[in-house]
């Protein structure tokens, strides 16, 4: 992203009601727009069919990563207080839900979509954070992660405190890893036995950011030997 685009982006982030850079978005929707992000209720079940058509959309454009989820899953994760929608007034905007692995050891924030019209707005971001403190409310000792080759998701999980960890850091539930057979590029991960492929793998651990910070505080800010150890060993 240049410069410029990053001061434009910087802004929009602050004020999501103008969509300057989108030009699917005309002046007199720009002034209308009013987009809320919340954790989604049963008046939101209307919703379940724009959101599945959304990902369907992105899994076409993309050829992978994403997939369509039935209409009783997503009707399910809104009913469980699992899931986070963003609208502009009336009109879908964006979702993503939670999803718990491995004897809810493990979190996963998934399913995430913005509709095209609405991206590079920060609204991603903005639902990504909503997830992230549903699944710490819900899940207080559970490792969140997720697996991704988008950059902008990589983005928004380092400023929320996720780090690149290997495959072998993440929940072995076998059932996560079902997940992984729809996707194209299964072939890879086939063949290195599960450990690699195009996806990188992100963690966010809540008892060694509870461990660096406590590191960190002792220090006065700068980092102790312990949290150099840390970094050093698949954390920071
Ligand atoms: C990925 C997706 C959800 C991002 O939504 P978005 O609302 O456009 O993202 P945001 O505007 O919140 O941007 C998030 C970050 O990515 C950056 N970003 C935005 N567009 C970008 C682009 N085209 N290339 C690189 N970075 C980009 C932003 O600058 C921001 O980072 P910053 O805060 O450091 O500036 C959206 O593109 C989408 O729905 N894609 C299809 C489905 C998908 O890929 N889901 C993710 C599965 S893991």
């Amino acid at each position: 992203m240049g410069k410029k685009a990053k001061i434009m982006h910087k802004y929009l982030h602050q004020d999501h009601k103008y969509a300057y850079i989108c030009p699917a978005i005309n002046k007199t929707n720009r002034q209308r727009m009013k987009i809320d992000v919340v954790v989604a209720t049963e008046k939101h079940l209307k919703y379940v069919q724009a959101i599945n058509d959304t990902i369907d959309e992105a899994a076409k454009a993309r050829g992978t990563g994403i997939a369509r989820r039935t209409d009783e899953y997503i009707t399910s994760k809104i009913q469980q207080g699992k899931a986070i929608i963003a609208l502009n007034r009336e009109e879908f905007v964006g979702f993503c839900y939670v999803e718990s692995w491995g004897h809810e050891n493990f979190v996963a924030n998934s399913g995430l979509i913005v509709k095209q019209s609405y991206r590079g707005l920060g609204i991603a971001k903005r639902i990504k954070k909503e997830a992230f403190e549903l699944s710490r409310k819900k899940f207080p000792h559970a490792k969140l992660f997720g697996l991704t080759t988008g950059e902008q998701v990589m983005r928004i999980n380092t400023e929320l405190g996720y780090v690149p960890v290997t495959f072998a850091k993440l929940t072995d539930d076998e059932q996560f890893w079902e997940g992984c057979k729809s996707c194209v590029n299964y072939d890879i991960l086939q063949r290195t036995n599960m450990t690699k492929c195009l996806c990188t793998g992100m963690v966010y651990d809540p008892e060694l950011v509870a461990r660096r910070d406590a590191a960190l505080k002792k220090t006065g800010g700068k980092r102790s030997g312990i949290a150099r150890l840390l970094k050093k060993f698949a954390c920071f």
